[in-house]
């Protein structure tokens, strides 16, 4: 087990974000949180990051105890909700910029940059900058950007909404596929229960700040359980 979350808590003032999650994923596993809009996903994948700290618990990473780690000290790539890219850079420095900080060679930056550029079809824009790009493109700038990083853990927070539908299809198809490759642990938010069984792997439900269910993809289409019938398969 690889990312362990031992009752993990957030709470802010009143609010509970996150109740009592455990979970233990593993390294070349696609895992998705799926649940409605507040469930908490992306609080938990802020908390897997370690941009926030939990308020109880702890979060190990191969073992190591991670909770309180800068996020600028661990091995993470995410891709936000409002994702983020460098308006003043081309597309192709912004996908470049965490092989620049790792200090890659020139080659190796060129090699990856083409070849994430390409599975994100963003190879005719890479010296535009992403103020002239589409909000399609921006995203793809991102998720290209992630791909490249090679990290330890990548989060990606419904990162398929402001796609056209062809290139949503063929991305649920090849981001899992790259990701558990690269021997990350993955982590895909999203609202769609079909998006999740297109996936497949495994599923973590979430309803209200908890961790409902846990399991292979299929095996909880098949027992959602009274809770989720309603509002996730
Ligand atoms: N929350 C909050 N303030 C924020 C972000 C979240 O109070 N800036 C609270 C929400 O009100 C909610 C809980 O945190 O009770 C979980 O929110 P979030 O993790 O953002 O839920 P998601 O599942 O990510 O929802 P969405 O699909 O809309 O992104
Ligand atoms: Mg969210």
């Amino acid at each position: 087990m690889t990312l362990t979350l031992e009752n993990v808590w957030r709470t802010v003032g009143d609010e509970v974000h996150i109740a009592e999650a455990n979970l233990s994923l593993e390294r070349g596993t696609l895992n998705t949180l799926l649940g409605p809009t507040l469930a908490g996903k992306t609080s938990l994948m802020r908390l897997m990051a370690g941009l926030d700290k939990p308020t109880k618990g702890r979060i190990l990473f191969d073992g190591q105890d991670v909770t309180g780690v800068r996020v600028q000290d661990r091995s993470v790539a995410m891709v936000y909700q409002q994702f983020i890219n460098y308006p003043a850079l081309t597309v192709y420095e912004n996908i470049a910029s965490p092989l620049r900080i790792a200090r890659a060679s020139a080659d190796e930056i060129d090699r990856k940059v083409r070849e994430a550029a390409a599975m994100m079809k963003l190879e005719p824009m890479l010296d535009r900058t992403p103020l002239e790009l589409s909000g399609g493109q921006q995203q793809r700038t991102a998720l290209a950007r992630a791909l490249v990083k090679g990290a330890d853990l990548v989060l990606l927070d419904e990162p398929l909404a402001n796609l056209d539908y062809k290139l949503r299809e063929e991305l649920r198809e090849e981001l899992p596929r790259v990701f558990a490759e690269s021997g990350a642990v993955f982590v895909y938010a999203t609202t769609e229960p079909t998006e999740a069984l297109l996936l497949g792997g495994n599923t973590v439900t979430l309803h209200e700040g908890r961790v409902t269910q846990f399991g292979p993809t299929l095996d909880i289409y098949r027992n959602p359980g009274d809770l989720l019938t309603a509002d996730v398969f």
